[in-house]
């Protein structure tokens, strides 16, 4: 694996070798100060164009757990902000002998782009683009339902609420369909479906929440991305909750033992009440933690040494 921009294309056999890998690095992600050193003397650059809380943090800690060198970037105090384009800011990272660029930016196909220009030694993953994909997010949400549902054959998946402008909904439903889901649905309000969403994304498309939800194995919130949506969408919060917020009651007509899932951030009372997002159903913190076993799983495929043998003994550094 050479850079990780999206999950399309992806083979079964290699989604489920990042599985398999992150499994190994669970552990490793629990313990405060132990490391493994398979990215010891690499330099791995943070690249935000766009806010973030979650992806940023843990991949800066997936990268320390691996022993690699973290730069942060700060895009607001740094000389892009003096009129030096993205390629220059790149060359000048690459002379500073950065092995990794991970990339947040607010234009799709922003990664693809830095992964075309970048030196030939350099990796590129994608940390969320646009509406385009958000692969690692997609692969840690995998993580989690397979941890709980132990696999995805038979599996009823909801994903509720913003599809259109979603980066993550479209790489989960990528990974799921590759991963063999039985069943990928996707739920919200017309304006915020895409298209002919049944035939490009593979998915049946649900307006209604009961019915969508019904039975389902796995139920994903998403929040309304306002950032990206032109007045003439947005839905008032007080409705959008009305039609689509997640409840206790609601959540009954899933699967006694669906568990729920949100990618963060949450907003509270406008698509989950946080008597679930709170809840003994909620996995939601848990992706958060299973981030940062699966962003160590793909960097140390990108650029490790791959020697996944010292997890297998249980052998660690530091
Ligand atoms: N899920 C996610 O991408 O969260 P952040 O925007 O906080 O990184």
């Amino acid at each position: 694996l050479k850079h990780f921009l999206t999950i399309e294309g992806l083979s079964r056999g290699l989604l489920v070798e990042i599985l398999d890998r992150a499994e190994g690095f669970l552990g490793v992600t629990q313990q405060a100060v132990k490391k493994v050193p398979l990215c010891r003397g690499k330099v791995i650059a943070n690249l935000f164009f766009e806010t973030s809380t979650r992806t940023r943090t843990t991949f800066e800690l997936a990268a320390k757990r691996l022993s690699a060198d973290v730069l942060n970037l700060n895009i607001s105090t740094s000389a892009t902000a003096k009129g030096e384009t993205l390629l220059d800011t790149l060359r000048n990272l690459e002379a500073m002998q950065v092995d990794m660029f991970v990339v947040r930016h607010a234009s799709s196909g922003a990664a693809h782009f830095i992964a075309a220009h970048a030196a030939p030694h350099v990796s590129v993953i994608n940390a969320g683009d646009g509406r385009y994909s958000h692969p690692t997010q997609g692969m840690l949400d995998m993580f989690t339902i397979r941890r709980h549902k132990g696999g995805f054959a038979d599996l009823r998946v909801a994903i509720v609420g913003d599809i259109l402008h979603s980066r993550v909904a479209r790489s989960q439903i990528l990974a799921l369909n590759t991963l063999g889901a039985a069943e990928v649905r996707v739920i919200g309000p017309r304006t915020l479906i895409p298209a002919f969403a049944e035939e490009a994304l593979g998915v049946r498309v649900f307006h209604d929440l009961l019915e969508g939800i019904r039975d389902v194995d796995v139920v994903i919130m998403l929040r309304l991305q306002r950032e990206r949506m032109t007045n003439a969408l947005l839905p008032s919060e007080h409705e959008y909750f009305q039609l689509y917020g997640l409840t206790e009651e609601r959540l009954g007509v899933a699967h006694p033992e669906a568990i729920v899932m949100h990618p963060g951030p949450i907003n509270r009372g406008v698509e989950i009440e946080s008597q679930v997002a709170d809840g003994p159903r909620s996995v939601i913190l848990e992706q958060v933690t299973n981030g940062i076993a699966i962003r160590m799983a793909v960097m140390s495929m990108c650029i490790g040494t791959q020697n996944i043998a010292l997890q297998a003994d249980g052998k660690t550094d530091g």
